[in-house]
This record gives structure tokens, sequence and C-alpha cells, in this order.
């Protein structure tokens, strides 16, 4: 007897999706450049969400065989609801991936990490030949940090450390991202806290700057990397 999923049918975004509309669309045209045999790194986030469903129906329809590298444990879990098998990095380098973003610029540097992901999302990014950023209107600026602040992976015994370094930045402020229910910080899937950085200008080379912070794991800041935006 063949096992059904209960789950297959009922996977669902965990809040309302913002330009559910646009981001579909992006997410369909992405599908659509799926191969038998790829191994694709799959980010986090509503598009990436979006994305991934679109490729199970693509792969299902045409009897693709695909690995995924998945950049969260929700993510590696909507890959195994869907039939989607998975790997990761230290056993397979993406022959491509794809990820959402919460701004880009017009030199297609951007801001990742509203869903504190981007640790994984970054290493994922860097270890393939070709990256889709998938985005809606809503995510282009002219200058970064115009909406979201850049968001730090810190380790928890260094959050003074920390602090105390980003104060010879022009900083206006630090915020440590706390649970929705208030009673505790956000910690990453590698038990590290977030803080959440407010710079008054984010020059190029502030992504190296920020990492070579000790304590600091890694920033949601993506600059000059070789990525291909779809809007
Ligand atoms: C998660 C991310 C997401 O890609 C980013 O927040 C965009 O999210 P969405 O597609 O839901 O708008 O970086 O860490």
């Amino acid at each position: 007897m063949t096992w059904k999923n209960p789950l297959a049918n009922n996977l669902q975004w965990s809040s309302d999706i913002s330009n559910k509309e646009a981001k579909q669309k992006v997410a369909t045209r992405l599908a659509e450049r799926v191969k038998d045999g790829d191994i694709i790194g799959v980010g986090s986030g509503s598009t990436a969400f979006l994305a991934i469903q679109s490729i199970a129906k693509k792969i299902k329809e045409e009897n693709l065989k695909i690995l995924a590298i998945p950049t969260s444990h929700e993510v590696a879990l909507t890959c195994s609801i869907l039939g989607i098998p998975t790997t990761s990095l230290a056993s397979a380098k993406p022959d491509w991936a794809f990820d959402g973003a919460d701004e880009v610029d017009p030199h297609n540097h951007l801001i990742k990490g509203r869903g504190g992901a981007m640790f994984h999302e970054k290493l994922v990014i860097a270890s393939s030949n070709e990256t889709y950023i998938l985005v809606d209107h809503s995510k282009f600026v002219e200058k970064l940090g115009s909406k979201h602040p850049v968001p730090l992976e810190v380790d928890p015994r260094a959050v003074h450390l920390v602090e105390t370094c980003l104060e010879s930045f022009e900083v206006s402020s630090v915020d440590l991202r706390m649970a929705q229910s208030k009673d505790g910080p956000v910690l990453t899937e590698a038990g590290h806290i977030i803080l959440d950085v407010r710079f008054n200008h984010i020059e190029p080379g502030l992504e190296k700057e920020l990492s070579s912070i000790p304590g600091v794991i890694e920033s949601g800041l993506f600059q000059g990397y070789n990525i291909n935006l779809m809007s």
C-alpha cells in the first residue's frame, strides 16, 4: 500500500503572505528552470516557500529527480512533506540556488535575514555557481537600510563585546531580536542571538567589516555576490 502524506495538501505558510500574487508569479517562473538531476540550494522565507511548492508540482508532473539543499530546518521539513529529497552542503555542491531578500539596491546588494536564516543562506549562496534572488516590487530600494535593519547573528557570550565594537560605526539603533511572545530572545538554529542594527550609511565594505568583529557569526548584508535578480 502506498503511504499518502496527510500534510502534503495542507501545507501553509505560517502567516499571511504579503504581495502573494507577485511572489507566486516569480516562483512559478523559477520552477520552469528546474532540470532532471539538479542539486538546488533552497532559501528561506515566504517567496522561497512558494517556489518550493511550484518546484514540487513540476517534479511530480514531469517525474524529475532533484536534490535540495535546505537553508533551515523549516525548509527541510517543507521539502520532506512535499517529497523532495534533501542533502547538505557537507555532501554536495548546489548547481544553483534560489532565495528571497528583504531589500535589493541598484547594485544587487541585499539585506536578508528577516527569518533569521542568513548564516546558512549565505553559505548556500556562496557555494552555488548561480543564484536567483526572487523579489517583488516592495523589495527594491535606492539605498540599503532604508526599510530594514541589518541583522547580525551573534554568539550570546559576545553580545556586549559586539555592542561595544558597533560604537565605532555610525549606528542609530541596535535591537536584540525578541521572540513574538516577548518572553526571550529569538535564537537561531545554531543557538545564537540576532542583533538588528540600523546603520546611518551602508558602504560597500561593511559586510566584511562586520564579519571581522569577534563574536559576529554572520550578517544579513550581501555585497558583491554574483546573483541573478528575478522579479
Ligand atoms: C530569511 C530571508 C528571506 O529570504 C527574506 O526575509 C524574504 O522573505 P519573504 O520572501 O518572506 O519576503 O532572508 O532569512
